[in-house]
């Protein structure tokens, strides 16, 4: 027993020997008991410890860089309570406002430009941790620039059956089969209209917050036929008002079919039906604009599939694209037993499919359409990652599940850090690395032709016309006018166009 712990198991044994002398000695069969008169003096020092230690815990709890949270309060989430408990206990908080909160103002190397608006960080939370929209504000309040809540489907579904999630701690990994559990479109509209203030006096971010996004990622019900676009039609038409971007998300492999709209044909029919009901809104009451579009990809196509899908996104107007969702492969390194289990998997084992994903596709898209990389973020140091393969922002969810509350301001500054190296900002970086990666408009070789044989015959018929003004003129013999050659014409005609 340690000195500490002797001192202390004397003295309480002291205390409950006088506590026992004491209430003998003042309890009579019928006579009512008398305590001994204390010390104002004790009883102030204990309220003043008490508020003191009580405000001082408060302090503590409510900055989310508290090494409690990471250390002590996640940890124990996780191991007392099955994960999708903790899950809902974890947006319970957030949404009661008692959550903790990112105390810092962003660091100016972080801010960016996303579609011509600022925005302070490039560290966003993905879709499924607040499904159905209740802790948007608490989110928000950890630092994410980008709150993406859902999916939420039009009408109300269970999901699968549980246990639908499983921790693969060893491997920084999760799975899961959720398969779109979901309040529904009419629940969720209303919990974001009830979000916004009585007056608008001029146009907001959906998100209430400058500098920030509030997005929503459109699902699609199980029972709907699958090859149907009309419940993300039906999702921009309900949510356009109230979202800074709307993700059409056809990557979850928990909806069995939906996957298959990634193929060209379907996409093609997709975006246009969306871009299509996106453009028939009316502007937003509180952002006086139509929201962007945005699509959310797995990250197993493979190349031939990303090309061709680019190719599909190049001919629509959709804004950007997320790259990945989850992943149903396994890879041979993972150790956890869940590693049977059916569904997606995310976290550090999703990360080398997702960055691959991204270099193929920002091959094969105009820097005009930002990437948004998800997949395994963690640190500071992944986030360079993804801005190196070409991506604009990023976005997680594992990492925070497993780090806790603090997850994003550490990785924010841990990016902050790994910037000041090299003297560098977060748009330096990004911007070179679209500018070198991005698809660029090949150069129309045969356009190039056209106006080169166009001006050869113009020139030749402009010969044609001298040569006839000279013979109606009946000029001078000894001076005839100086006979053009084609090959003549043509050199002029290719010095003007090159
Ligand atoms: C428990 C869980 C639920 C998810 N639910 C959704 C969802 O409803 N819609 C969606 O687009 N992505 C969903 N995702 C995928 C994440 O948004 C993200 O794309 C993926 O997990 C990769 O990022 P990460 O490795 O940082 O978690 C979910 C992920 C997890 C772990």
């Amino acid at each position: 027993m340690s000195f500490l712990q002797q001192g202390v198991s004397r003295t309480l044994g002291r205390s409950v020997l006088h506590n026992t002398r004491h209430s003998t000695r003042s309890r009579t069969l019928f006579t009512k008991t008398t305590s001994a008169p204390r010390s104002p003096l004790r009883t102030s020092l204990y309220a003043t410890a008490f508020v003191v230690s009580t405000g001082l815990f408060a302090v503590y709890y409510f900055d989310a860089r508290s090494a409690v949270h990471r250390y002590v309060l996640t940890p124990v989430l996780r191991y007392t309570l099955d994960p999708e408990t903790g899950h809902k206990l974890s947006v319970k908080v957030l949404r009661s406002g008692l959550g903790p909160k990112d105390p810092v103002v962003d660091d100016a190397r972080l801010k960016f430009e996303l579609w011509g608006d600022e925005v302070t960080n490039p560290v966003g939370v993905a879709a499924g941790f607040d499904k159905d929209g209740e802790a948007i504000d608490g989110l928000f309040d950890l630092g994410f620039s980008w709150v993406e809540i859902g999916s939420v489907t039009p009408k109300p579904q269970p999901g699968n059956p549980r246990p639908r999630v499983f921790h693969l701690p060893e491997d920084s990994g999760l799975i899961n089969r959720y398969g779109f559990p979901s309040q529904g479109h009419a629940s969720v509209l209303s919990r974001l209209r009830a979000r916004l203030p009585t007056f608008i006096s001029g146009p907001e971010p959906a998100s209430l917050r400058e500098g920030s996004v509030l997005a929503v990622n459109l699902g699609k019900n199980k029972e709907s036929p699958v090859d149907s676009v009309d419940d993300y039609v039906a999702g921009v038409r309900t949510f356009g008002t109230y979202s800074d971007v709307l993700v059409v998300n056809i990557s979850s492999p928990n909806t069995p079919g939906l996957r298959g709209l990634q193929n060209r044909d379907h996409l093609k029919g997709l975006l246009e039906s969306v871009v299509k009901a996106r453009d028939e809104l009316t502007p937003s009451v509180v952002t006086f604009r139509k929201p962007k579009l945005v699509l959310k990809i797995a990250p197993d196509l493979d190349e031939a599939q990303l090309v061709d899908m680019a190719e599909v996104i190049r001919g629509s107007n959709i804004d950007g694209v997320i790259v990945s969702n989850t992943t149903i492969q396994r890879p041979s390194h993972l150790i956890n037993h869940n590693k049977h289990e059916l569904g997606g998997l995310s976290g550090a084992p999703v990360k080398p499919y997702s960055l691959k994903a991204v270099r193929t596709l920002r091959k094969n898209l105009p820097a005009s359409i930002p990437i948004i990389g998800c997949g395994g973020i963690a640190t500071g140091a992944d986030v360079l990652e993804f801005a190196n393969a070409g991506a604009s922002m990023v976005q997680l969810y594992t990492s925070f599940g497993y780090d806790g509350v603090g997850t994003c301001r550490r990785v924010k500054d841990q990016l902050v850090e790994e910037l000041s190296k090299t003297g560098t900002t977060w748009s330096a970086v990004t911007k070179k690395a679209i500018d070198e990666l991005s698809w660029k408009e090949p150069p129309k070789e045969e356009k190039k032709e056209s106006t080169v044989s166009q001006l050869i015959s113009e020139a030749k018929e402009l010969k044609d016309l001298l040569d006839k003004l000279g013979e109606k003129m009946g000029q001078d013999a000894s001076h005839p006018p100086s006979p053009v050659t084609d090959r003549e014409t043509e050199g002029a005609a290719q010095e003007i166009v090159a």
